[in-house]
């Protein structure tokens, strides 16, 4: 444990307890004294390892600033409390002073302010349930964490039920249900107010399933009766390839060859000398990707998909979440001409009536727009606009008549020779 050195005497941390209300979140100060309030240490104990060294930390409403104090103990290199009760910041920046910690304290209102950098640990804890929209808190705060999002959050209690006039039938319902429940009053009780009360699932949900930057949330219970911790591990790539292009266009054999380097020159382009250790995962297949740190990953990608699922632009499908969490992307657009695809997308079908799994509509479908030209050069386009956007390496590949390359300015010139 980091020891600071305590510039205040005994009298003057005296005269300051004595002073100041901080009873809150007990808060260990020098000469044996305490500020008094809940003890939070077996939280703590959970949401932060032992070693913060070299980590950075935000705490959003912070009070004064138990939380902060114990990451830098933990070796944190820069913790900052955020609040928007100035009068919590000022307390909170004397205890930092009379513990001779480096904790820097804003004062900063969450849903109107701007987090302006990323954290390796975001904590929420206790207030995402007082804010008017804590959905679009919530993503201001997935978009700040690095590593690690930690919230404390609400959930409906017995004592909340009877308040709100709530049936128990209707309470257990509610618990098992993904709800965020809008209290009518916004009081819970005489001194705080409660605006929403999220169960486990709501949250589990919101992180999990309307977006894709976690692999994986932990839900556990914490020392405050009907309030629960969720611990959400953001995904961490290196190095991401996106290996995209419309069902039955060969992405899979593509990407296949390119593990067994058997495309050196597309390789190559892609500034890659070996592919055999890349992990792959199909975008309908999240779910299997449960490690937070993955060093080098392929993407299957296919471009048709914001049109199935009703998201219609690539910025709303949430498969491509992904990209904000990687180092270096990098995009790979396999051209195959329509003809092709129909005869690939055929064989394709008839492989899986073999199989018994016929895709019969959605086959057709493909099939009747896999006959228009236009169309298909349409969606291309759209994906690689969209792909130019995001400033990183693109190629476009054809494997039809030898392996082609292009750059995504002259994948036109690429189609018009074939
Ligand atoms: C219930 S306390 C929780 C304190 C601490 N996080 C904990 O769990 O011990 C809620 C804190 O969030 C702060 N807060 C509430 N709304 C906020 C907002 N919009 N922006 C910043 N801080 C806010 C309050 O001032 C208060 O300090």
């Amino acid at each position: 444990m980091i020891v600071f050195n305590i510039t205040w005497s005994e009298e003057r941390v005296r005269e300051f307890l004595q002073k100041e209300n901080l009873s809150y979140q007990n808060i260990e100060m020098p000469y044996g004294l305490s500020t008094g309030g809940d003890d939070r240490s077996s939280t703590c104990k959970k949401i932060l390892p032992d070693d913060l060294t070299g980590k950075t930390v935000l705490d959003i409403g912070c009070k004064f600033g138990y939380f902060c104090i114990e990451a830098i103990k933990r070796g944190a290199r820069k913790v900052v409390g955020i609040d928007f009760d100035p009068e919590n910041i000022r307390k909170a920046r004397m205890i930092a002073d009379c513990l001779g910690m480096p904790i820097t304290y804003e004062l900063f209102d969450i849903e109107t302010d701007r987090i302006q950098e990323k954290y390796d640990y975001v904590l929420c804890l206790n207030v995402l349930h007082h804010l008017k929209d804590p959905i679009a808190v919530l993503d201001r705060l997935i978009e700040a964490t690095y590593e690690n999002l930690i919230l404390e959050v609400a959930s409906l209690g017995p004592r909340d039920r009877k308040r709100l006039k709530i049936s128990l039938f209707t309470s257990m319902l509610l618990k098992h249900l993904p709800v965020l429940f809008i209290s009518g009053n916004g009081r819970s009780s005489q001194f705080r107010d409660h605006k929403f009360f999220i169960t486990q699932s709501a949250i589990r949900r919101l992180l999990m399933n309307h977006q894709n930057m976690f692999a994986s949330v932990n839900i556990e219970p914490t020392e405050f009766k009907d309030r629960f911790i969720a611990i959400a591990a953001k995904r961490r790539i290196g190095k991401l390839l996106v290996v995209a292009g419309p069902i039955a266009c060969g992405k899979t054999t593509l990407i296949r060859k390119l593990q067994n380097n058997e495309l050196p020159e597309v390789a190559g382009c892609l500034n890659v000398d070996d592919f055999s250790s890349w992990r792959t995962v199909n975008a309908r297949r999240f779910d299997e990707l449960t490690d937070p740190v993955i060093d080098k990953l392929i993407l299957y990608y296919d471009i048709k998909r914001p049109f199935f699922k009703n998201t219609k632009v690539y910025e709303r499908d949430v498969a491509l979440d992904i990209l904000k969490n990687a180092a270096a992307v990098s995009f790979l657009t396999l051209w195959t001409p329509p003809d092709i695809l129909i005869e690939q997308l055929d064989k394709k079908e008839q492989d899986k009536s073999r199989d018994g799994r016929s895709t019969g509509k959605k086959y057709q479908k493909l099939r009747k727009a896999y006959q228009d030209f236009e169309k298909i050069r349409t969606i291309y386009s759209d994906w690689i606009e969209f792909c130019q956007k995001q400033s990183a390496k693109h190629i476009v590949v054809s494997v039809t008549d030898g392996v082609r390359i292009s750059t995504d300015e002259n994948w036109k010139q690429l189609v018009m020779e074939q």
